[in-house]
């Protein structure tokens, strides 16, 4: 029986160090696998918007709509720029809102704050913005209609108390229609920030 026990300790002992074990064998065609997918992940198409100059352009009062900004900022490695009204909102929510409305009710273009980004310069804008009685604020109106986005990537983002972000997207289908208006993000809670950025080739 000692004699059996022994044999059988050598056997596989010999096994376990010429590597003919089962377990080896079955571990091979694994590590195999791991390096085809690599060597596919490498030869994948390049998304269409690699080496496409980014701007990530957005208006924000309350700060919300900021913080995605750079968020966004941060992950696709573009262009920061802040729009901000020549004139700035007042800090008390009130008197701003009443500010805001107005310039609703009129169509108005508030002037922005220059000096504007050469937009010429850049294949597609992030723009973000707070929802504002379903829209998106005057002044980022007047932004988008400062200069020829003609044949550019628009992608818009938006924070807001609960409002989704479809309105303004129609809307600014309607204000570009020679820009490619992409869908949106409503950006309340930013765990989908990652997944819609993958979604439109601006992070891997
Ligand atoms: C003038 C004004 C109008 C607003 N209208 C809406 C609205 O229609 N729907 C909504 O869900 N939130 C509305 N909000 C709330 C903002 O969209 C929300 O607080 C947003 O996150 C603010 O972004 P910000 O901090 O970048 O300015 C409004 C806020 C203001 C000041």
């Amino acid at each position: 029986m000692k004699k059996i026990v022994l044999m059988l300790t050598a056997v596989f002992m010999l096994l376990a160090l010429t590597g003919c074990g089962g377990e080896k064998k079955e571990a091979a065609p694994a590590a195999k696998q791991t390096g085809t997918v690599t060597k596919k992940a490498e030869a994948a198409p390049a998304p269409a918007t690699e080496n496409k100059k980014i701007l990530v352009a957005y208006f924000s009062l309350t700060g919300n709509t900021r913080e995605v900004a750079r968020m966004i900022q941060a992950k696709t490695g573009g262009e920061l720029y802040e729009i901000k009204p020549e004139k700035p909102y007042p800090k008390e929510y009130g008197p701003a809102t009443d500010i805001a409305k107005k310039e609703k009710a009129e169509n108005a273009r508030p002037k922005l704050a220059g000096p504007l980004p050469d937009l010429k310069q850049y294949d597609i804008i992030l723009l973000g913005y707070p929802i504002w009685w379903y829209m998106e604020p005057m002044a980022v109106k007047t932004f988008v209609e400062a200069q020829d986005l003609s044949g550019k990537i628009i992608l818009p983002f938006a924070t807001s108390g609960g409002s989704d972000i479809t309105g303004s997207e129609a809307d600014l289908r309607k204000t570009l229609p020679n820009s490619q208006v992409k869908d949106g993000l409503l950006a309340n809670s930013t765990g989908f920030i990652d997944s819609w950025l993958k979604e439109n080739g601006l992070l891997k």
